[in-house]
């Protein structure tokens, strides 16, 4: 053979090694479900269990409800309107909001990182604004007020999970995520958005609400029901908001971490905004202790980063 010839061939088996490699990393990136070094969708025996990765959390115009999960649903605030009665509802409100949420599951090709800011007292003293500020995604919950609380809570919101006798206005940036527990719920959201709305609930509710149409997102009432008896094994009567977006979390990010859950150093379950007057505030229909084992279970295992509080 002569010298061109072999540094022909030569070349073209390094070329043919570059192609074979790059592809064999290509698919090795895409058998990575995230860009960070240790996703929370991974798999691990224990949290395979609790895990459903095609659990829709976001309602959408293509979102079925069985009606096994609608009679869940529909028992959770005695609601007595139908099945048909939801769904026409449910049309209605994507009419109004997007169609689909925007935030969805894991990317190959970024680490999106979550922090969860639960409401309770252990948060008071913590220094943990600054450190909350750095996510890309911050989901706080309810009245979760910022204002004054920077210090320990930090200060940006890019998500608020919240239902009508919680709601509070919300800025320009800020994704409303509604929880509905009934059909009047979807009702308030459309009507407190627009021309108002003047029903009654089993509390005070606000009539009209600031926040961006555009960034409205409604959490799936079968997601709701998954959350019950996947991860909390029916116990309770439904989920606390803030353990429905703990697992929300771990749905849509590829690293979840959570602060301002569970008691304070005295065992009470204030809120960070509050002066204790009652000493031994329960958790009322949440099953918050069993919620609180997992959240430190799941920690042991890395699924997620969990900051205690002070
Ligand atoms: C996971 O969720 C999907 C969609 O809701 C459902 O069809 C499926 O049965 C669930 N799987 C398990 C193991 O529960
Ligand atoms: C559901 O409720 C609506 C309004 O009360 C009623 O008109 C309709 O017949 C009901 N549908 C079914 C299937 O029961
Ligand atoms: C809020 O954001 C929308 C676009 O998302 C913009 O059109 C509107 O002017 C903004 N409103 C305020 C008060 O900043």
């Amino acid at each position: 053979m002569n010298f061109k010839v072999r540094v022909f061939t030569f070349l073209l088996c390094v070329a043919f090694i570059c192609v074979l490699l790059r592809v064999l990393c290509r698919f090795s990136i895409h058998t990575n479900p995230c860009a960070c070094e240790k996703c929370s969708s991974e798999d691990d025996p224990w949290s395979m269990q609790l895990f459903n990765k095609s659990a829709e959390p976001f309602l959408s115009s293509k979102a079925d409800l069985s009606e096994d999960a609608f009679s869940w649903w529909k028992h959770l605030q005695d609601e007595r309107r139908n099945f048909s009665v939801y769904s026409k509802t449910v049309n209605n409100l994507f009419e109004m909001f997007p169609p689909s949420p925007d935030l969805t599951g894991p990317s190959p090709g970024y680490c999106r990182k979550c922090a969860v800011v639960g409401n309770s007292g252990n948060l008071k003293k913590s220094y943990y604004g600054p450190l909350i500020d750095l996510y890309d995604v911050i989901i706080r919950m309810n009245g979760g007020v910022t204002k004054g609380y920077e210090r320990d809570v930090g200060t940006r919101t890019t998500h608020r999970v919240m239902y009508p006798e919680s709601a509070v206005d919300l800025d320009n940036t800020t994704h409303l995520v509604l929880v509905p527990f009934k059909i009047q719920d979807l009702e308030w959201l459309m009507k407190a958005m627009t021309t108002g709305f003047f029903g009654e609930s089993y509390m005070p509710v606000k009539s009209n609400i600031k926040a961006n149409k555009d960034l409205v997102m409604v959490i799936n009432p079968a997601f709701m029901k998954y959350v019950h008896d996947s991860w909390l094994e029916n116990k309770g009567r439904y989920p606390s908001t803030g353990f429905m977006a703990l697992v929300l979390a771990l749905h849509i990010c590829d690293k979840v971490y959570v602060f301002g859950y569970g008691a304070d150093k005295d065992g009470n379950w204030n809120h960070y905004w509050e002066n204790l007057e009652d000493q031994n505030l329960k958790t009322g229909v949440h099953p918050g202790t069993h919620e609180y084992d997992i959240i430190k279970k799941l920690a042991e295992k890395q699924k997620l980063t969990f900051y205690t509080g002070w």
